[in-house]
C-alpha cells in the first residue's frame, strides 16, 4: 500500500531535481531604456517653468497640455484643480498658482 505513494513521490523527486540544479544565478543585467521627458518635451523656459515641468509632467506630456486651446485665468485655475482633485495630482498650493501664471502666460485667452 505504501508502494503506491513513495513510486510516485520517487518519480517526481527524480524528474524534479535536475531542474532545480539548472536555475542558473543571474549573471547577466539588462540595461533599461527609460523614456525621460527631453529637453524638447518640457515645457518652454520661464517663471513657473520649474513648476509646471515638475508636476505636470508625471501623467502626460508637455503637448498633451499645449495643444489645448487658449483658456482664461479662471480657466485654467479649473484645469489645475480637475488635476489635483479629480485625478489626485500632489501639487501643493504654491506650486499651483505658479503653474496657473505660467499657463496664463503662455496660453492665455486674451
Ligand atoms: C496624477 C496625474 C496627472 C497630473 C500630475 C496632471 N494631470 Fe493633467 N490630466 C490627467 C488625466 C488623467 C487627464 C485626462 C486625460 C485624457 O482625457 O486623455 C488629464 C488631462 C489634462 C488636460 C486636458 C484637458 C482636460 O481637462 O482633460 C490638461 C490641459 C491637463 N491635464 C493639464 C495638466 C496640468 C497643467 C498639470 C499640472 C498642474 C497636470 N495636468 C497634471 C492627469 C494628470
Amino acid at each position: 500500500m505504501l508502494r503506491g505513494v513513495l513510486f510516485p513521490l520517487a518519480l517526481s523527486v527524480t524528474l524534479l531535481l535536475p531542474l532545480a540544479g539548472s536555475a542558473k544565478p543571474i549573471t547577466d543585467l539588462k540595461s533599461l531604456k527609460l523614456d525621460v521627458p527631453a529637453p524638447d518635451q518640457m515645457f518652454p523656459d520661464g517663471p513657473g517653468a520649474d513648476a509646471i515641468n515638475a508636476n505636470c509632467l508625471v501623467c502626460h506630456s508637455e503637448d498633451h497640455v499645449m495643444n489645448q486651446p487658449t483658456l482664461t485665468k479662471e480657466g485654467w485655475e479649473e484645469v489645475v484643480e480637475k488635476m489635483i482633485k479629480a485625478y489626485k495630482a500632489p501639487i501643493s498650493e504654491e506650486d499651483a498658482s505658479a503653474i496657473v501664471d505660467y499657463l496664463v502666460r503662455i496660453k492665455g485667452k486674451k
